[in-house]
């Protein structure tokens, strides 16, 4: 395996500053529907970066779930460690790469929980073993082996047999409201189109980045 010489040359599409939109947030509709359109796998799995209140970043995958006009909609549990990292520290990243479109959208903004009836609503929505799930899994702690988790899925399975599944007070959203979003397009010879949009007094400014 030779990862010194793994790369590739992207030439599907350009990025101009007059085909982009004057909205960000109008923009990456567009784009996420390109992404779902060009059956790229988990279009809506996104990087969410969070860091502790000292800076110290981490990582993990989530669902995009909901776009709206202020910004993108995730949900998780509120005691895991990224629930832990955002009451601590609000900033927040996220990313998005559609490799089939040699394209990433890069987001920075600050998180905050949705009301609980928003989370009602998606909940409610959720297949009933995913309901299980979110009360079952104590997200991010440790647990002593799988037989534990699978104890405890059986436990709540057994309390809600025949009844409506609440959401537990613990799992919910959270919304990402942006204040700068890039979009990157790859093109040849690494000379890619950066387009950045950042939040002033006077609505989104737009500026093209160096690749
Ligand atoms: C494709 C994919 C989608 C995921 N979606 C979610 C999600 O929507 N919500 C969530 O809490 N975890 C999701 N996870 C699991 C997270 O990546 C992570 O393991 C979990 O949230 C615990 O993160 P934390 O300990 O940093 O809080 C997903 C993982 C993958 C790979």
């Amino acid at each position: 395996m030779d990862l010194f010489d793994m790369r590739r040359n992207f030439s599907l599409k350009t990025l101009e500053e007059n085909e982009v939109l004057s909205n960000p947030i109008d923009m990456f509709q567009i784009w996420l529907k390109e992404a779902i359109d060009s059956k790229s796998m988990e279009p809506n799995a996104m990087t969410l970066s969070t860091a502790t209140k000292d800076g110290k970043p981490s990582s993990r995958v989530v669902l995009l779930k909901q776009v709206k006009t202020e910004g993108f909609v995730f949900f998780t549990n509120y005691e895991s460690k990224k629930g832990k990292q955002i009451a601590d520290n609000n900033y927040c990243a996220l990313n998005f790469v559609w490799h089939e479109l040699e394209r990433q959208v890069r987001i920075e903004g600050i998180a905050g929980k949705i009301s609980g009836e928003e989370s009602d609503t998606y909940f409610e929505v959720r297949p009933e073993k995913s309901k299980l799930g979110a009360w079952a899994s104590p997200q991010s702690q440790i647990i002593p082996d799988r037989a534990y988790l699978e104890a405890l899925n059986m436990d709540y399975n057994l309390k809600f047999k025949g009844k409506d599944i609440p959401r537990p007070e613990n799992w919910g959203g959270y919304i990402v409201k942006p204040y700068l979003i890039e979009f990157w397009q790859g093109r040849p010879n690494r000379l890619h189109d950066r387009i950045q949009y950042i939040l002033t007094d006077n609505g989104w400014k737009i500026e093209r980045l160096a690749p």
